[in-house]
């Protein structure tokens, strides 16, 4: 299994398309030709209170894209040896979050939405919850 080598460093910015014009824009993101996955569930995040922080969890197999559709956040990953904190404040642009990669949502603006595309349908047995287990799972995959 190549995919526990997955590092920070594979979770990137992926550029989204944006068509303007004078009514506003619009960005359009479709599963296997944008992003490198079929999109199999979306969710957003909102109304979070100033100061709460999400996330705080893995997944063993899920992709996610990860929006700031509205506001911004700041994501902060880490792979059980790297962190690194990505900032999002344009919805035309997606944070590529690979399995197995430990996350922590922050910092929310006031009234900010956290748009989430995923890979597959919502599956509590493909979550790590507890970092303990995290750092056990990278160590054993
Ligand atoms: P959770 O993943 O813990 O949220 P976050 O990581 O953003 O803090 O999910 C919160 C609750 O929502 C939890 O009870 C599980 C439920 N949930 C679903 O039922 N389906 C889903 O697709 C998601 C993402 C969460």
């Amino acid at each position: 299994m190549c995919k526990m080598n997955n590092s920070v460093y594979d979770c990137v910015i992926i550029p989204l398309n944006k068509i303007h014009n004078r009514a506003g824009n619009i960005t359009i993101v479709e599963g296997n030709i944008n992003i490198p996955f079929d999109v199999k569930r979306i969710y957003y995040l909102y109304d979070i209170p100033g100061g709460e922080d999400r996330g705080g969890h893995s997944h063993k197999e899920l992709q996610q894209l990860i929006i700031a559709a509205s506001g911004s956040f700041d994501v902060m990953l880490d792979d059980g040896i790297n962190k690194k904190i990505v900032k999002l404040n344009r919805p035309n642009y997606g944070l590529l979050v690979v399995p197995g990669i430990w996350r922590e949502l922050m910092e929310f603006s006031s009234g900010s939405i956290c748009l989430v595309l995923a890979s597959d349908i919502y599956n509590e047995n493909d979550y790590l919850r507890e970092y303990n287990n995290f750092k056990s799972f990278r160590n054993e995959h």
